[in-house]
């Protein structure tokens, strides 16, 4: 079953969907980690790189809110989209129940994307460092996938970090594409023993020449990334935030983070229409 329509707010998210979709797959990829998959071929056809979808389980009302998960992966041929999650919570828990065939509402894609880390439609830097921590990898295949297709991509690495080894995701999709991968966890269990930002100051100033660092993941190990970005030279940093949302479009003003504009004046943006993806230089990190 799959019911792409329309979407009541066209005018302001010209590409907005939504549909109720049939769950085709839904396994754990990790400990507490799910993948859900759907049919939703509207969906597959416009998400980019780092777009997210609202979620939620139409038989329910409990809860009644949408949940925002980035697109880990879609397939425009099969219209199939998947995407990756932690369980938390009760929306994550329930979804983590479902059996294939379960209806599935979405609304989608949302937010800006990786589109700020480029520069006339090609990546802005020779070599990007995605940063990753936890769950915080879902929204870079697409990105990594999208720059392994150029002619003259730029190299991709991706320092992922985890607090075990239990943690760790397979990360076989990313280097299939080619991209070089590096993970550390809190306890040592695998990889190096150290955090996301440890593996990023690692490089030191001469690893990061025409570097681009694009992070994701819980806000302390966004912060030390940006920090070590800073030190290391002010390295190109954005970051895709997981503030917590309610609407997913704008209506709410329940996402808003400060933000540093060009005057140098503080003011708020929503997560969900100005980001989630924003420059770590215009955001505070205290
Ligand atoms: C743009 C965006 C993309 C995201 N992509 C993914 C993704 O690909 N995979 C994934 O697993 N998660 C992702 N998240 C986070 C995901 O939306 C939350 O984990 C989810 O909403 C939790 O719903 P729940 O009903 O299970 O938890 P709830 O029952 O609502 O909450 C359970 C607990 O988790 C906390 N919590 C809820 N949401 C968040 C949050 N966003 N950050 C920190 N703590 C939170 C609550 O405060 C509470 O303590 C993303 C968030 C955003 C904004
Ligand atoms: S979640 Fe409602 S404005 Fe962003």
């Amino acid at each position: 079953m799959t019911a792409d329509k329309k979407s009541p707010f066209e005018g302001e998210h010209p590409n907005l969907k939504t549909g109720v979709a049939s769950v085709t797959d839904s396994r754990p990829v990790a400990e507490s980690t799910w993948l859900v998959e759907f049919a939703a071929p509207q969906l597959a056809e416009a998400v980019a790189p780092g777009h997210f979808v609202m979620l939620r389980l139409p038989e329910l009302y409990s809860p009644l809110l949408g949940r925002p998960f980035a697109v880990y992966r879609a397939d425009r041929a099969s219209g199939r989209v998947q995407v990756i999650y932690l369980v938390v919570g009760n929306m994550t828990g329930r979804l983590s129940q479902i059996a294939p065939g379960t209806p599935l509402e979405w609304w989608g894609p949302l937010g800006n994307g990786w589109a700020p880390i480029e520069k006339d439609g090609v990546p802005a830097a020779g070599r990007i460092f995605m940063a990753a921590g936890g769950i915080g990898y879902t929204p870079f295949y697409m990105l990594a996938e999208k720059y392994a297709s150029l002619q003259r991509g730029p190299e991709l690495n991706l320092l992922y970090g985890a607090r075990t080894e239990s943690r760790v995701p397979n990360l076989d999709d990313f280097r299939a594409l080619g991209v070089n991968v590096e993970v550390a966890t809190d306890d040592g269990s695998t990889g190096v023993k150290g955090t996301v930002g440890d593996l990023l100051k690692a490089k030191g100033k001469g690893g990061l020449k025409d570097a681009l660092v694009a992070a994701c993941g819980p806000r302390p190990m966004l912060a030390a990334v940006f920090r070590t970005a800073e030190r290391l030279g002010n390295i190109p940093c954005w970051t895709s935030l997981e503030t917590p949302m309610s609407c997913g479009m704008g209506l709410c003003f329940g996402c808003v983070v400060e933000y540093r504009g060009d005057d140098g004046k503080t003011d708020y943006r929503r997560t969900c229409v100005d980001g989630p993806v924003f420059d770590a230089y215009r955001l505070n990190w205290d």
